[in-house]
C-alpha cells in the first residue's frame, strides 16, 4: 500500500523559521510511514470575499493542495499568545467559499516550537477550536517543544534524545490515525 499523503502546514513564513526546522525533523520521523508534502502559504493574499467571484490561482493551487492529503500536520509559531495571522488566513481560505470547506472530515496533528515558556501552548489551543470548528478531527495529546540552539541538527535530526523518543511517538501516534480515517476503498500500489 502506497504511503498515506500528509500536507504539512507551517504557521511562519520566516526564512529561519525554526518551526519549519521542526515540520522537517518530523517528516524525517515519520518517512517510513507516511509521504509528506510542505504546502505554500506565503503566496496567499490577504482573505478578501471579493476575491471568491475568481479564486486566486494561488489559492485553488493551495485548496486542492489541502483536499488531496489524508492527513494534515500543522507546526506553528505562537504569535502574541494565538494562531499567526498567516496561518488563520490559509485557515480562512482553505475553509471558504461558503459549501467548499477543503479542511472537513481531515486528521490533524498539532505541533509548534518556541523559545518561549509555553512552547506554543496557546496558539495551539487556539488552533485546536477552529480546526474543530471547521470539521477537522485533531489528535489528541499535547506536543509544546522549547526551542534552544542545537535541538535540531543540520541533517533535520532531533539532537536531544527524550525530545526525540517523544516526537517519534507523537509522529507514530499521528500516522496510526491518519491510516484509520483513510478512505478503505483507497487503491492499494
Ligand atoms: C509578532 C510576534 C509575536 C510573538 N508572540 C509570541 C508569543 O505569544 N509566544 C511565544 O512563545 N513567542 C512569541 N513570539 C516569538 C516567537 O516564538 C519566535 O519569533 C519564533 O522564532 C517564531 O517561530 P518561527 O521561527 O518559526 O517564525 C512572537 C514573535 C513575533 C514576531
Amino acid at each position: 500500500m502506497a504511503k498515506f499523503k500528509v500536507a504539512v502546514i507551517v504557521g511562519s513564513n520566516r526564512r529561519e523559521s525554526v518551526n519549519r526546522v521542526l515540520a522537517q525533523a518530523l517528516t524525517k520521523l515519520g518517512a517510513d510511514k507516511l509521504a509528506f508534502s510542505f504546502v505554500r502559504i506565503d503566496d496567499l493574499p490577504l482573505y478578501n470575499q471579493d476575491l471568491e467571484a475568481e479564486l486566486p490561482k494561488s489559492v485553488a493551487r493551495f485548496k486542492s493542495e489541502v483536499a488531496a492529503a489524508e492527513g494534515l500536520l500543522f507546526v506553528t509559531p505562537e504569535h502574541n499568545r494565538s494562531i499567526p495571522t498567516v496561518l488563520k488566513n490559509a485557515i480562512d481560505w482553505g475553509a471558504r467559499p461558503y459549501g467548499q470547506n477543503s479542511w472537513n472530515g481531515k486528521p490533524a496533528a498539532v505541533t509548534g516550537t518556541s523559545p518561549g515558556a509555553v512552547g506554543t501552548a496557546i496558539a495551539q489551543q487556539h488552533l485546536r477550536q477552529v480546526l474543530g470548528d471547521l470539521g477537522v478531527l485533531v489528535m489528541g495529546g499535547e506536543a509544546y517543544i522549547g526551542f534552544k540552539p542545537g535541538l535540531i541538527d543540520a541533517n533535520s535530526v532531533i539532537a536531544d534524545e527524550s525530545t526525540r523518543k517523544f516526537l517519534s511517538g507523537f509522529v507514530d501516534q499521528f500516522a496510526t490515525l491518519v491510516a484509520r480515517f483513510a478512505d478503505p476503498h483507497r487503491a492499494a500500489a
